[in-house]
């Protein structure tokens, strides 16, 4: 029996973990502009802490990781991580959620340590739209990081666009086609009220529905055959004007109009160690405190079994009740 199962009978085999705050860029939907504040170093945990805390979760029967951040890739030494992580028995999926500005720069080293695959944030195509919603940076190493992942097989490649009504609404079936032309899936995703973004997300909210309509007026889509596994419905181009070869896949995410919390089969881990179990309650478990007090394997082992038995039912969000939550996406890991 798999142990990690919730009084909902939702089987946790997922663990998203956020390995720093900082990112080298201030994306409008996560980043706040004023947080210059990051988690002191020896606050964030460190990669044996992480990956005892894998282990103990792979042996409770959670066979996929995901590496997010603030960005991954700034903080030192991550490939040494992937390669610890990757030899974990039982971690069939490991996997990168990156803003790719560094990313040319490591994939090799990191497909090479054990990485399986990356989703990469493209909201634009627009150098200048680039320096609105990203707040700095440059597109063009962004763009450069998705080719090299592709290029070393980092893939499935899943591209996420968060859609901004007048900010890169225009560019949909752009962006679907820069995808079909660099083989990548490509996820669209619903703008989430978070913290800071609850103003952002009601001005330039975009429902998943609408934003289906905006693809199909281009592409004729038909249901995808298998699922993913994950929060996105998706769906394969019937009729690629450019590309009738295309087997991308396009990909809708509605986590504000149409929850998928009685699907949801993850746990988060911040950087500073505590365990979420639910994005939209700030409340969790100081895991980081136990392992700092020398716990056993075993002891933190049941704290998970227990932990898993409150997850909540689901978030809160919606269209017309934005429930803040107290951190931003940069410190929960997007
Ligand atoms: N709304 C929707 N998606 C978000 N992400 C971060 N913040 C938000 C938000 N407020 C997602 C983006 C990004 C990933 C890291 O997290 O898709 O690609």
């Amino acid at each position: 029996m798999n142990p990690l199962i919730d009084k909902y009978n939702r089987r946790i085999k997922y663990i998203r973990i956020s390995v720093t705050d900082r990112c080298d860029l201030k994306c409008l939907y996560c980043k706040p502009k004023d947080s210059d504040s990051h988690s002191r170093r020896r606050a964030i945990l460190r990669f044996e802490e992480i990956t005892r805390i894998v282990r103990c979760f792979a042996d409770l029967g959670v066979g996929r990781v995901r590496i997010t951040g603030g960005e991954p890739l700034v903080r030192k030494d991550v490939v040494s991580l992937i390669g610890q992580l990757s030899n974990i028995e039982g971690i069939e999926d490991l996997a990168m959620t990156t803003n790719a500005t560094l990313l040319s720069k490591y994939a090799i080293e990191l497909k090479n340590a054990g990485l399986k695959r990356v989703n990469i944030s493209l909201d634009t195509l627009e150098p200048e739209t680039f320096k609105i919603i990203c707040g700095g940076g440059e597109l063009k190493d962004v763009l450069k990081g998705i080719r090299k992942a592709v290029n070393v097989g980092l893939t499935p490649v899943n591209i996420n666009t968060v859609v901004m009504k007048g900010l890169n609404d225009d560019e949909i079936v752009d962006i679907v086609n820069f995808a079909i032309e660099n083989s990548a899936n490509i996820r669209f995703i619903e703008c989430m009220p978070v913290r800071h973004t609850v103003n952002l997300s009601k001005e330039r909210f975009i429902p998943a529905k609408e934003i289906k309509s905006l693809v199909e007026s281009h592409f004729e889509l038909e249901p995808a055959k298998s699922s993913g596994g994950g929060t996105a419905s998706y769906f394969t181009i019937k009729s690629a004007i450019y590309n009738p070869q295309s087997t991308i896949k396009i990909g809708f995410i509605s986590p504000v109009t149409q929850h998928f919390c009685e699907s949801c089969n993850r746990v988060r881990l911040t950087a500073e160690g505590i365990l979420r179990l639910c994005l939209g309650y700030k409340d969790g478990i100081d895991l980081r405190g136990y392992i700092r007090s020398g716990i056993s394997d075993e002891s933190l082992k049941e704290i998970f079994i227990k932990a898993i038995q409150d997850k909540p039912q689901g978030h809160q969000f919606s269209n017309d009740k934005c429930i803040p939550i107290e951190q931003s996406m940069s410190l929960i890991g997007g």
